[in-house]
């Protein structure tokens, strides 16, 4: 269904809200929560992503709302799931591709035979729901089986860059404030972050202007303002920064194969700070694993 855009434009060209657009991001949001709350105990040795990707489509349909990412530039799916040294956009039911331990051979784009989950795979799961014309928009990390400390490390470290990120929001502060703050811890715990996908506003649309950008200069980029609507989703690097696409066109890996993580809220800017609106229902946005 067509609506009107509410709001209007601000002379950076991002959408200002009036406050009871908030409602309807709540409602997207939340529900994007549910369903990785939903599906944290299939994580497991043996699942298939895409398993895990069939159960987050029958969640969302179960709750009459939709799937944003099916049909979107083409990709099929309801979930992106990204194990290991995959940055973003992994493909659920194909085949997760080897680890830096798990490549002997020198071809780069050789890969498991199955999308199976083993153990000690750290996977970030992706989801975009729309309901009642409004997108929530929200990423964490699992584990299958046992943690090793190095990647326990990785997922704290990016946990706490997009917290950071978040603690920078709040009106007369710039969208730089909110890099800096990401890229100054990741870089301090000797991580790196990737340059090559950003977060992004949303709406009533998926992914609009400004591109929030995980790294930058304080105070540099567009003045934040009460009414933006945006996601902040760092994907931070064990090793280089470099990333790729393979043949599939989705698929972004890290060129040096090192593990990466990503966290993803979406959230509005209000009068003194923000509200997350993909908050966890279930306290389960970062649970706590035994290392
Ligand atoms: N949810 C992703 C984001 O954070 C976008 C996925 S688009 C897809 O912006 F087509 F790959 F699903
Ligand atoms: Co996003
Ligand atoms: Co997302």
């Amino acid at each position: 269904m067509h609506r009107a855009k509410t709001g209007f434009l601000n002379k950076d060209g991002i959408r200002i809200h009036p406050a009871e657009d908030f409602a309807g991001m709540r409602a997207a949001g939340r529900l994007a929560a549910e369903c990785l709350d939903m599906i944290a105990e299939h994580v497991r040795p043996g699942a298939t992503t895409g398993a895990l990707d069939a159960r987050i489509q029958a969640f969302f349909e179960a709750a009459g709302a939709e799937s944003a990412t099916i049909g979107y530039r083409g990709y099929q799916h309801a979930s992106c799931i990204s194990v290991n040294h995959v940055v973003c956009h992994g493909i659920p039911g194909a085949p997760v591709p080897k680890s830096a331990s798990e490549t002997m051979s020198r071809d780069p784009e050789k890969r498991r035979e199955s999308d199976a989950l083993k153990d000690g795979d750290i996977l970030n799961i992706d989801v975009t729901c729309i309901v009642d014309g409004w997108f929530g928009d929200s990423s964490r990390m699992y584990v299958a089986g046992q943690l090793s400390r190095r990647d326990a490390r990785l997922i704290r470290v990016t946990h706490e860059c997009l917290m950071l990120g978040i603690e920078q929001v709040k009106p007369g502060n710039t969208f730089g404030d909110i890099g800096a703050a990401i890229q100054r811890h990741a870089e301090g715990h000797r991580m790196t972050v990737v340059r090559d996908f950003c977060g992004h506003g949303l709406g009533q649309v998926f992914h609009a202007p400004p591109n929030v950008l995980h790294y930058g200069r304080p105070g540099s980029g567009p003045m934040l303002e009460e009414g933006m609507f945006f996601t902040i989703e760092p994907m931070i690097n064990l090793g280089k920064p470099f990333t790729k696409v393979l043949a599939d066109g989705w698929t972004a890996v890290t060129k040096d194969k090192k593990n990466t993580a990503q966290f993803e809220h979406s959230i509005g800017v209000t009068a003194d700070g923000c509200e997350i609106f993909t908050l966890s229902p279930a306290g389960k946005f970062y649970p706590t694993w035994d290392v």
